[in-house]
């Protein structure tokens, strides 16, 4: 059986690394697909290296543009690919342009779909993740669901029970897998930081980064924040340029994007984790390190309502106010059912 797995950008190919491995020891012929929607490579060659992924089989090298450019650039590489490969299925994971693009083109090209990560909502369409997964689920005729809440989601949207499969979280498969050699890692000497004294901090969603005024705001309050533990930032490249023209404190201190091994060392240590990322909220729950999400709304409530997230929107007061309350008294989480390390196997199990 022939299976071609997508991957594009960061948060896809931990995501896609489990199921690979799964397909293949049940005798899967996988083909790895990769679209170069992240193609530098601190967002890309470097996640290869740490959770040992092989070389792509083909590179679409569609780079980066406007929505309707980057998606359109992956349809129209991913079309002919596909009628070359015939496969009996495609997987997709996630929310990005790269899984909505390769995910339309399967479903017209005539190979069955698998979408890991089906049925999490945001309810926000201003978020262009948000519209990637709604209109991906609906395509797709395997919708894997990383928790009850996406199951939910899924029914209520009238899909068929049988076409929903809850298996857990991809995500923590690999977190689980590689987090002895992330602990290995020597990043927090490199940095000179001490385990459990600094705060973490990851920013990327457009209405954090490309607004100005809501940049300058959550700046502030990473100063404010600055003045009770020391901060790190591994920049993601949307936010880089704009980080180095506003003006942010000295004591923030801002560094490239972290290779997966050594992100995964600094949010382990880390006193607390603020961010704007979908995959940080789960990890951060896995690991039990407080999360501060600076969004109004998480795809992923499990993380809230078990986890060590909460939502603190982009107020400077709410912001600085509950991260002192956390760095007083750290609240308790639990790791939700089925975030075990074995989703992958999960998947490959229904797939074959
Ligand atoms: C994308 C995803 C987002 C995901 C994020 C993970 C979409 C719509 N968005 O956002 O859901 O959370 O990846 O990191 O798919 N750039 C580089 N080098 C790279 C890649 C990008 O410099 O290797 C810069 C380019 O200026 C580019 C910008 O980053 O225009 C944005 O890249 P893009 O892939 O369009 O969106 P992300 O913000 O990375
Ligand atoms: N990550 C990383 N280095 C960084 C920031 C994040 O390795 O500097 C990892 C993180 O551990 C998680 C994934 O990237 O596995 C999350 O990707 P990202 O935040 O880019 O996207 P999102 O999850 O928001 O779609």
């Amino acid at each position: 059986m022939r299976i071609v797995c997508v991957a594009g950008a960061r948060p896809n190919y931990m995501k896609i690394k489990p199921v690979m491995d799964a397909l293949e020891a049940r005798g899967a012929e996988v083909v790895l697909v990769h679209t170069g929607q992240h193609y530098d490579a601190a967002m890309s060659d470097v996640f290869f290296e740490d959770l040992r992924i092989r070389r792509p089989d083909h590179f679409l090298q569609v780079g980066s543009g406007s929505h309707a450019v980057q998606t359109g650039r992956v349809m129209a590489a991913f079309e002919p690919l596909l009628e070359e490969l015939r496969p009996e299925a495609v997987v997709v994971v996630g929310d990005v342009n790269s899984t909505l693009g390769c995910a339309l083109v399967t479903a017209k090209g005539g190979a069955l779909l698998g979408h890991v990560e089906a049925g999490l909502r945001s309810r926000d369409w201003e978020m262009p993740e948000e519209v990637n997964r709604v209109v991906t689920d609906r395509v797709s005729d395997y919708l894997f669901a990383p928790s009850p809440d996406a199951v939910a989601n899924l029914r209520a949207e009238g899909y068929r029970t049988d076409q929903i499969h809850l298996v857990g979280n991809v995500m923590v498969d690999t977190l689980l897998a590689n987090l002895d050699r992330a602990l290995a890692s020597d990043v927090l000497g490199r940095l000179g930081l001490a385990r459990g004294e600094y705060a973490l901090v990851t920013l990327h969603r457009p209405a954090n980064v490309d607004d100005p005024a809501a940049l300058g705001t959550l700046l502030a309050a990473l100063d404010d924040l600055s003045r009770e533990c020391p901060i790190v930032l591994p920049a993601h490249p949307r936010a880089a340029a704009q980080l180095r023209s506003s003006g942010m404190s000295e004591r923030v201190r801002v560094i490239p994007p972290a290779g997966y091994l050594d992100f995964v060392a600094l949010q382990a240590s880390a006193r607390m984790v603020l961010t704007d990322s979908g995959g940080v909220q789960e990890e951060t729950t896995v690991l039990g390190v407080p999360c501060l999400t600076l969004r109004d709304n998480t795809e992923r409530p499990i993380t809230l309502t078990e986890g060590t997230n909460q939502l603190v929107g982009r107020d400077r007061e709410r912001i600085v106010k509950t991260a002192l309350s956390v760095l007083a008294a750290p609240p308790p989480g639990r790791c939700p059912a089925l975030w075990d390390g074995r989703a992958g196997e999960r998947i490959a199990a229904v797939l074959m």
